[in-house]
């Protein structure tokens, strides 16, 4: 199908232009098919990713970070979230879109998380929501599912919890790790969220936790036995050199592209080499 970016190519074998359904990620996991998940803040980029083939895209709320130059996540608001989940939703077609609750949108009780989750989803048209929490967020997952919200819940390394965690530092290490996010994951599955998403773990945890789990666990910086991966798409593109996480690997070196490209707009300008006659409105002869 015609796509600005090119021709759209199959994120699967079975998949079609129809968006990615949120059960066609659980059969993903039941076939060993991958899942790719990618951040996007925008039309534009959301636009490439699902003209790449990804197969959900998750507007995440790093872009407190990378979009708004925020120290952590923490500020994000949920009409900044849902703002940016439409125009994400403008620019994709394909993907599952997935919309992360800011800090203090649903912490508070499940009834808080209804409110604000209902709202989200309905002004926004995503298919589902992400939660970071542990053992605290069961009840919150289990009162939203039962009322119709999709819910992924995002374990191990906690951006909202930065403050709690010192730092943005990896999770697991501590004896009895697995056994620990083993049960918590398990539980979230039996709420019935529809997949988990583990970051910042080590591996060996990662890993018994995808092995423990049927629905899909998605990794960031986890283990590729997980059954998907995500990572933030400026990371990957070289767009965020702040801070790039040990566990992003890049695929491209975008942020060095468009300064070379703004330095010769500038010296073109400098110079008079730009505009010339081309770039110029004539005036219509009568
Ligand atoms: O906010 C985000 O982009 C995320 C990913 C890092 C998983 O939570």
């Amino acid at each position: 199908a015609a796509s600005p970016y090119g021709t759209l190519p199959p994120a699967s074998p079975m998949a079609s232009r129809k968006p990615i359904s949120l059960p066609r990620l659980l059969e993903m996991r039941a076939r060993n098919e991958k899942i790719t998940m990618i951040t996007a803040y925008d039309a534009t980029f959301a636009a490439v990713a699902d003209a790449a083939g990804i197969d959900s895209i998750l507007v995440g709320d790093s872009l407190g970070m990378v979009v708004y130059g925020m120290e952590n996540t923490l500020a994000v608001s949920l009409d900044t979230m849902i703002a940016h989940t439409q125009a994400v939703m403008r620019g994709s077609t394909h993907a599952a879109v997935l919309l992360d609750m800011p800090f203090s949108s649903y912490q508070e009780s499940p009834q808080q998380a209804y409110r604000n989750g209902a709202r989200a989803l309905a002004e926004s048209g995503a298919q589902g929501l992400k939660l970071e929490g542990g053992a605290e967020l069961v009840d919150t997952v289990e009162f939203l599912v039962a009322r119709g919200l999709p819910v992924m819940p995002h374990i191990g390394l906690m951006p909202q919890r930065v403050n709690e965690m010192g730092g943005f530092k990896a999770q697991g290490r501590e004896e009895d790790a697995a056994k620990k996010w083993i049960s918590i994951a398990q539980r979230f599955e039996n709420a019935g969220a529809f997949s988990v998403l583990m970051e910042g773990t080590v591996e060996p945890v990662a890993s018994a936790v995808a092995n423990a789990l049927k629905v899909p666990l998605i990794g960031i910086g986890a283990s590729p036995a997980c059954d998907g991966q995500v990572l933030v798409t400026e990371d990957i593109l070289g767009l965020f050199p702040d801070f790039t996480p040990r566990f992003a690997k890049r695929y491209a070196e975008i942020g060095k592209l468009i300064s070379v490209a703004a330095g010769q707009y500038a010296a073109d300008v400098r110079l008079g080499a730009f505009p010339t006659p081309e770039h110029c409105f004539g005036v219509r002869k009568q």
